[in-house]
């Protein structure tokens, strides 16, 4: 191979690589450790758990779940401190608002968080998004890649897509106060 063509291989291979790097919004190394510290500053806040704090459930909306509670806080993860909304989601059978205050680790199907983290995705209000499973670990899109970070930017499905259409122009559906 000539200096020529070996420069070529290895500029195709840059760019292949930055496309890549650009192509994956969301549930790359970087996106999976900071969902790992976010949830145990929530742990620590008691806002995810055993013994979390709760607010009354209530019947929810598609995609979250038939019966949902949110809350708010705030939380400080790697430096970052700033506002956080966490929604539980539940489902699954003979599930109500009564059951579920009784007993809600029986039906928590999945953790929703926002994390408004500064600097991060300015085009979308420093959001950082992800989905986990009651135990804190990710949950998946179908293709197997974990939902944290910008999800799914770009892309006309997804938290971001769909959180766009949220009144106040802030991506919350359920109030403006933060901005
Ligand atoms: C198809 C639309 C849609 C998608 C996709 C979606 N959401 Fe939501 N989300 C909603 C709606 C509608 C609400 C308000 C539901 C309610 O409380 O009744 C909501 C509420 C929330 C809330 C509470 C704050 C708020 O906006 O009121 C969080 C947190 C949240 N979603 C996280 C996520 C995350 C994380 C993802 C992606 C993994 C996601 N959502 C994907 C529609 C969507």
């Amino acid at each position: 191979m000539n200096m020529k063509t070996m420069l070529g291989t290895i500029g195709a291979g840059l760019l292949l690589g930055a496309q890549a790097a650009s192509a994956a919004p969301f549930g790359g190394e970087e996106d999976t450790a900071y969902a790992a510290s976010l949830w145990n500053a929530l742990t620590e806040a008691n806002l995810v758990g055993e013994g979390r704090t709760m607010s009354a459930p209530y019947t929810g909306q598609h995609p979250h779940g038939a019966i949902l509670d949110t809350i708010d806080g705030e939380v400080t993860v790697e430096g970052t401190t700033g506002p956080v909304i966490i929604k539980r989601n539940y489902g699954g059978e003979g599930v109500t608002r009564q059951a579920v205050w009784n007993a809600p680790d029986d039906y928590l199907g999945a953790v929703t968080v926002m994390f408004k983290r500064e600097g991060y995705d300015p085009d979308n209000h420093d959001w950082f998004w992800v989905k986990y499973l009651p135990s804190g670990e990710l949950a998946t899109n179908p293709k197997g890649v974990p939902l944290a970070g910008r999800v799914a930017k770009g892309m006309d499905q997804g938290c971001i897509a769909c959180h766009s259409a949220a009144p106040g122009g802030d991506m919350v559906f359920g109030h403006d106060r933060i901005q």
